[in-house]
């Protein structure tokens, strides 16, 4: 078997050089954060992208057994920003030269939903002249949904497969329709075959889940040739089936340091996408997203959802930021980037390059 040093120096890694990289302990890790840092710093640069994140809402009608805001959690205030509220985030974001924003929350389809955001969609590209860049949230939607927002301007999405291994995935949600992994897969083809840029991802440190697993991720990424990845630790929450399993969870510390060898092995792995330096970081580490950055990630996504309803949008306990303007927080995170030699790609969308890199080799 190759050592890990041989290992970090291969092109291409097997299933078993992935595990192997994943249990390194701290100090051989040192060489594989290295290592990635040096990739991301050739393959896509140290620019970091913003996107403003707007939670629209946290009305769902999903029941998913580790999210806050799961529809049977009857605790959670619901609420849902009127079209005016998202778009002076969205000016927010314009004024302050973010490039791109992402509109996120609750899983909904029905018909009026699927309109309103057709006409958002409009408006966000007339009120900043066609310039803000937008990625969606917003979970599970029809190939007519999708086809519809992408004429209506809208060229990222985000779907997390929340975890790729079919019988887990039963485990952490409630066996109906629903909650299909089929169709959860197939809304990530009906966004590659629409021509997105597909961001997706997962929880790490979930109940029953292995290090084997987390490898599996990693590879459905890869051979599902990703665009943009969102992944970060699994964080219980009280009111959510799932923290019966809290005894047998690794530490909030472990699952930190397994995020970071899960975002430095991904950039080993697939060196031109776009990676998210997740809020779910943060929460454990309020310097969480900013080491990430240093050697994986290069997108960042500042909340800029209104401070009055923030706190209502707990998927798990103790969210960062979840009482402050979003003033405050873009002090501090200019500061804080800088402290990891990363600079901020104002004004620009920051595109994966992934996503052209792999329409150019489809072309030929
Ligand atoms: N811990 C961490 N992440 C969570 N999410 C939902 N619940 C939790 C939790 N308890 C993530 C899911 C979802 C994203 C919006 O938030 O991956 O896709
Ligand atoms: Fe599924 Fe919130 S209910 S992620």
């Amino acid at each position: 078997m190759d050592s890990y040093l041989q290992i970090l120096e291969k092109d291409f890694l097997n299933r078993n050089d992935i595990i192997t990289l994943l249990s390194l302990n701290k100090e051989q890790a040192k060489n594989l954060f290295k290592k990635s840092e040096e990739i991301k710093l050739k393959y896509v640069g140290n620019k970091v992208y913003y996107r403003g994140l707007i939670e629209m809402s946290n009305i769902c009608r999903k029941d998913c057994y580790y999210c806050g805001i799961r529809r049977s959690n009857k605790k959670v205030s619901r609420y849902e920003l009127e079209d005016k509220q998202i778009l002076d985030a969205c000016e927010y974001c314009y004024k302050n030269d973010f490039g791109s924003i992402v509109l996120q929350g609750g899983e909904r389809n029905d018909k009026i939903f699927v309109d309103r955001i057709s006409n958002l969609l409009k408006e966000i590209k007339k009120l900043s002249n066609n310039e803000l860049g937008v990625t969606l949230s917003l979970g599970e939607q029809t190939l007519e949904t999708f086809k519809k927002w992408k004429e209506a301007g809208v060229h990222r999405y985000l779907l997390r497969i929340e975890e790729s291994n079919r019988d887990l995935y039963k485990k952490l949600h409630p066996d109906n329709q629903i909650h299909s992994f089929d169709e959860r897969l197939e809304s990530l083809y009906y966004l590659k075959e629409t021509g997105y840029q597909v961001g997706s991802g997962f929880m790490i440190g979930l109940p029953f889940q292995t290090v084997e697993n987390l490898a599996d991720d990693l590879i459905f990424l890869q051979n599902f040739d990703i665009d943009m990845v969102g992944m970060g630790p699994y964080i219980e929450h009280k009111d959510t089936p799932l923290y019966k399993y809290k005894a047998q969870l690794w530490s909030l510390e472990e699952r930190l340091f397994m995020s970071f060898k899960m975002y430095a092995v991904l950039r080993i792995m697939m060196k031109d996408i776009n990676i998210a330096a997740t809020t779910a970081l943060q929460t454990i580490d309020p310097m969480g997203r900013e080491r990430v950055i240093r050697f994986a990630a290069n997108v960042l996504m500042p909340n800029v959802t209104p401070a009055v309803v923030r706190k209502n949008y707990q998927l798990y306990e103790n969210k960062p930021c979840t009482d402050e303007g979003a003033d405050d927080c873009l002090d501090c995170l200019k500061s804080r980037l800088k402290l990891v030699n990363a600079e901020i790609g104002l004004n620009e969308w920051g595109d994966s390059k992934h996503y052209y890199n792999r329409n150019k080799t489809e072309d030929n």
